[in-house]
C-alpha cells in the first residue's frame, strides 16, 4: 500500500515534471540547440535607465577634461570596440590593451582581458570612469558636472533615481550596456554556408575549439594561455609604457621595471608559481567580423591569421594550455573555419536605439565655450 502510494506520487511527479518540461519548451522562445549552441538571450532591461544609461555612455562630461566618452573607445559601428591594435588612452597616456567588444558584455562572468574584475559591470563602470589612464574622472566632481545638465536632472527622476549621483551614473550604465545583444547572425539565422556548417563540426570536433569557446556566447569566462606574442609596442613607446607600469604597480605585479610582457590573469590570481602568467580571459566570438584586430593586444590581424595561428600549435610560452597544439588542417579545412567564425557576427547595434543623436554638450554652456576654445 505504501508503496502503492509512493508509486502514485512518483507518477504524478512525472507528469508534473513532464508539464513543466513542456511548458518549458513552449515558453523558451529561444532553446539552446543540443549541442550548447543557440541564440543569445537579451537580458531583461528597464527602459528608461537604459535611455538614460545611454546617453551617459555618449557623454564626454564624464571625463576629467570633457574630451572623452566612453564611445570613443568602444564605437558603435566597430561592434563597440575601435579597430585599434592598442587602445588610446586618456591624453597624455596611451593605451596597453586592445578594446573588447561590449556586446554581450552584460552576461560575462568576468571582465577586462584578465579577468581582474569578478563582480558586476557597476564596478566595471566605476574602474572605466575614474581610473587615470582611462577617463580619469572623480566621482564627485562627475556627479556635480552632470546636476548641471536640466535634461539629465529630468531623466534621473523620471528613471526613478532621484536625483543625479555617481551611486545611479553607475547603475544607469550598466543597464544600457544590458540591451547590447548579439542579433541577426547567419548561424542564429539558421543561413550558414555549407562551408560554415562544416566549419563548425571542426569547431566542435577536431579542432578543439569548443572547449574553450563554449555556450551561446562562445566563451566559457575562463582565463587560459594560448601563447599570443607580446605587443612590442608597449615596451618601445614611453607613453604605452608608462601607462603598463603604473597599472602593474597598482596591481602589485613584482619587479615590474623589468617586466617585458603582459601577464594577463596573474594581476587577479597572483599564483606563487607563476602559472597563471599569460592567461587570458576567453573572448566572445561572436561579432568578430566588426572587432579586429583580435587578442588581448590586437596581435593577430585577420581571422584567416587566426585560424593559421591556432594550425601552428598557437605561440610558444612555457605555461601554454595543453588543448593549444598543432591542428594538422588541411587548407580547405582551415578556409571552412574562417567561415564558420565569420558566419557569428550579426548587422552593427547602430540604431537610434543604441546610439545617442544629441550634440550632447550643448546644455552645459561653460563645457561647450571650453571645447571651442581648444579646438
Ligand atoms: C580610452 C579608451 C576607453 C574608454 C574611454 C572606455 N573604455 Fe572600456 N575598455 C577599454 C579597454 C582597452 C578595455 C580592456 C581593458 C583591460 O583588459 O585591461 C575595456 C574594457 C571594458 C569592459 C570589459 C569588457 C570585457 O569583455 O571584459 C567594459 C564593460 C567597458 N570597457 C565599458 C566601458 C564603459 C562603460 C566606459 C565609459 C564609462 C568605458 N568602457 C570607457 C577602453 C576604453
Ligand atoms: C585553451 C582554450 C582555447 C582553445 C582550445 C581555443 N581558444 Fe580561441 N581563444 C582563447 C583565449 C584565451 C583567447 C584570447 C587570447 C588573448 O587575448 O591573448 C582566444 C582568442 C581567440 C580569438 C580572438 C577573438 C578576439 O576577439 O580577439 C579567436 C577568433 C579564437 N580564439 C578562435 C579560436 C578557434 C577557431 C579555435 C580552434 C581552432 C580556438 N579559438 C581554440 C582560448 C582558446
Amino acid at each position: 500500500m505504501i508503496n502503492r502510494r509512493i508509486h502514485s506520487i512518483g507518477k504524478q511527479i512525472f507528469v508534473f515534471a513532464a508539464g513543466v518540461f513542456a511548458l518549458g519548451l513552449i515558453i523558451n522562445a529561444t532553446p539552446a540547440s543540443a549541442d550548447g549552441f543557440g541564440p543569445v538571450k537579451a537580458p531583461k532591461v528597464n527602459a528608461k535607465k537604459a535611455a538614460l544609461g545611454k546617453r551617459l555612455f555618449f557623454d564626454p562630461r564624464l571625463s576629467g577634461d570633457a574630451a572623452i566618452s566612453c564611445s570613443t573607445c568602444h564605437i558603435p559601428s566597430k561592434g563597440f570596440a575601435d579597430g585599434l591594435e592598442l587602445s588610446k588612452a586618456y591624453p597624455g597616456s596611451d593605451g596597453f590593451r586592445n578594446t573588447p567588444t561590449l556586446i554581450n558584455t552584460a552576461q560575462r562572468a568576468a571582465w577586462f582581458h584578465d579577468g581582474r574584475i569578478g563582480t558586476n559591470l557597476n564596478d566595471v563602470t566605476r574602474e572605466s570612469i575614474t581610473e587615470t589612464y582611462n577617463m580619469n574622472m572623480d566621482m564627485r566632481l562627475m556627479q556635480e558636472r552632470v546636476k548641471q545638465d536640466p535634461i539629465y536632472v529630468k531623466m534621473f527622476k523620471e528613471a526613478g533615481y532621484g536625483e543625479p549621483s555617481n551611486g545611479s551614473i553607475r547603475k544607469a550604465i550598466p543597464e544600457y550596456l544590458k540591451t547590447l545583444t548579439s542579433r541577426g547572425s547567419a548561424f542564429d539565422a539558421g543561413k550558414m554556408s555549407d562551408a560554415a556548417k562544416r566549419g563548425f563540426e571542426l569547431f566542435k570536433g577536431k579542432a578543439g575549439c569548443a572547449s574553450c569557446h563554449s555556450g551561446n556566447r562562445f566563451t566559457d569566462d575562463q582565463p587560459h594561455n594560448t601563447g599570443v606574442p607580446n605587443n612590442p609596442e608597449i615596451w618601445k613607446k614611453p607613453l604605452r609604457h608608462m601607462t603598463y607600469v603604473a597599472f602593474g604597480l597598482f596591481m602589485g605585479i613584482e619587479n615590474i621595471m623589468n617586466v617585458r610582457r603582459d601577464v594577463g590573469a596573474h594581476v587577479r590570481t597572483h599564483k606563487a608559481d607563476g602559472s597563471d602568467i599569460g592567461k587570458f580571459m576567453t573572448p566572445t566570438l561572436r561579432e568578430l567580423n566588426q572587432t579586429a584586430p583580435y587578442m588581448h593586444n590586437g596581435m593577430i590581424k585577420t581571422l584567416k591569421q587566426v585560424v593559421e595561428f591556432y594550425n601552428n600549435g598557437g605561440g610558444n610560452d612555457v605555461n601554454k594550455d595543453s588543448r593549444i597544439k598543432p591542428l594538422g588542417l588541411s587548407k580547405e579545412e582551415r578556409s571552412n573555419l574562417v567561415a564558420f567564425l565569420g558566419s557569428l557576427s550579426g548587422k552593427p547595434l547602430t540604431g537610434a536605439q543604441h546610439v545617442w543623436k544629441e550634440k550632447i554638450n550643448v546644455n552645459y554652456q561653460p563645457i561647450k565655450d571650453w571645447l571651442k576654445q581648444r579646438n
